[in-house]
């Protein structure tokens, strides 16, 4: 148990799911427990939630990234991909793992995604996609920007990581770009203990993510007419152990879907639970210290964002001795922790941030806090007081 007053998340795995577990391992026949049956009706039924046509289940959301940005090199070559300073740490190693070349865009305040006039700045011939990322159940998706990948044929990826159940209109985000990737890790909307999910209704990257989940082995392909072509042109192969290009095994196991089963019976009620929090926290914020003009039509959102509107370091440190004083657990920097060309890794390449200031600004004046079903209303309401004195 979190000594926390108000900890920054709860598991969402109950009594239930680990019931079905126990159900599922006690059959007399003991079931087979790698990827399999229960797995891919894991993936039908994901699908059905979604409304997309082709599902993969992997071992985690940053499986999921690396898998696309693997499958996109094979399938339109590498290139330059847009990424926004402000995500996940696999948004930025699955583009550069796969051969890709790193095209960063500062983010806008309305929506957290990208500036749109300097995205288009950033569009060249060798843009090969835009990799998106709903923060914290904003969404990302614009008609701006939906255009501008359909006008200049350039594929939109979805990161909806954290944003499972957010809409664009009256659309399930992740269900729009050429592709989406999901993560199903220990406090995100929903859980399978590890996890993660790629969508899509192409039929051809779906098929080269199926090799690529097991380490590129073109058996795994459904299509009987795409593994033929490749069985015709490698005539020298064992035709079961032809692999299309150096990949992984990011495989699930049958248990974790036995739990994404159990789980997504209850995601949009407990997404349902999620909203009528944030609604009360952003809803009685003090607009005089904080940001709160965000777009948040179609939230869906597993954190409270807190953005200072000054940017002084006296108010930010005052701000969080006090969150510490209360028992409130926070993370400073929103998704992944600020400006993700600030890692170590980077250090040589990226020195000039002043194109950046949006990043910047989150980067040191930002927050997210704990927002989980169950969470009672007196705890937000004491956050509120916390934050807004
Ligand atoms: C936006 C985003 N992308 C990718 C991931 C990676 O997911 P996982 O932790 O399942 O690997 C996360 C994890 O929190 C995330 O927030």
């Amino acid at each position: 148990m979190s000594n926390f007053f108000l900890p920054l998340m709860n598991d969402n795995i109950d009594k239930e799911d680990i019931n079905n577990v126990i159900d599922f391992l006690s059959q007399d026949k003991i079931p087979k427990l790698t990827n399999g049956p229960k797995v891919l009706e894991f993936e039908n039924t994901w699908g059905e939630w979604l409304g997309t046509k082709y599902n993969l289940m992997v071992n985690s959301g940053a499986s999921a990234n690396e898998l696309t940005m693997l499958a996109l090199a094979h399938i339109v070559g590498e290139g330059e991909i847009i990424v926004p300073p402000l995500t996940w740490i696999s948004d930025i190693s699955s583009v550069l793992f796969a051969g890709h070349k790193l095209v960063f865009v500062d983010v806008n305040f309305i929506n957290l995604s990208f500036d749109i006039d300097k995205l288009k700045e950033a569009i060249t011939p060798q843009t090969k996609a835009i990799f998106l990322t709903h923060v914290l159940g904003i969404n990302a998706l614009t008609k701006q920007l939906i255009d501008i990948c359909e006008s200049q044929n350039i594929l939109l990826i979805e990161d909806v990581c954290e944003s499972h159940g957010t809409t664009y209109k009256d659309t399930k985000v992740g269900n729009v770009g050429f592709a989406s990737n999901f993560s199903f890790y220990f406090a995100h909307h929903m859980s399978t203990i590890e996890g993660g999910m790629i969508s899509t209704n192409n039929h051809e990257f779906y098929q080269i993510c199926r090799a690529l989940r097991s380490h590129g082995m073109t058996r795994e392909m459904t299509d009987i007419s795409m593994r033929q072509k490749l069985i015709d042109s490698n005539p020298d192969l064992n035709p079961d152990f032809i692999f299309l290009r150096p990949a992984h095994n990011f495989r699930s196991t049958e248990i974790n879907a036995v739990i994404g089963l159990s789980q997504i019976k209850k995601l949009d009620s407990k997404n349902q639970e999620r909203k009528d929090n944030f609604d009360l926290f952003i809803s009685n914020l003090n607009p005089d210290k904080y940001y709160i003009a965000l777009n948040t039509e179609g939230n869906c959102n597993y954190a409270f964002i807190v953005i200072l509107n000054n940017p002084d370091m006296k108010e930010r440190d005052l701000l969080e001795n006090k969150l510490k004083e209360n028992g409130i657990e926070f993370r400073r920097g929103l998704s992944g922790g600020g400006n993700q060309m600030r890692q170590p890794f980077f250090k040589s390449v990226y020195k000039d941030f002043s194109n950046y200031p949006n990043i910047e600004h989150i980067h040191n004046f930002s927050w997210y806090i704990g927002n989980y079903p169950g969470l009672e209303k007196e705890k937000i309401i004491k956050l509120l007081e916390v934050l807004n004195v």
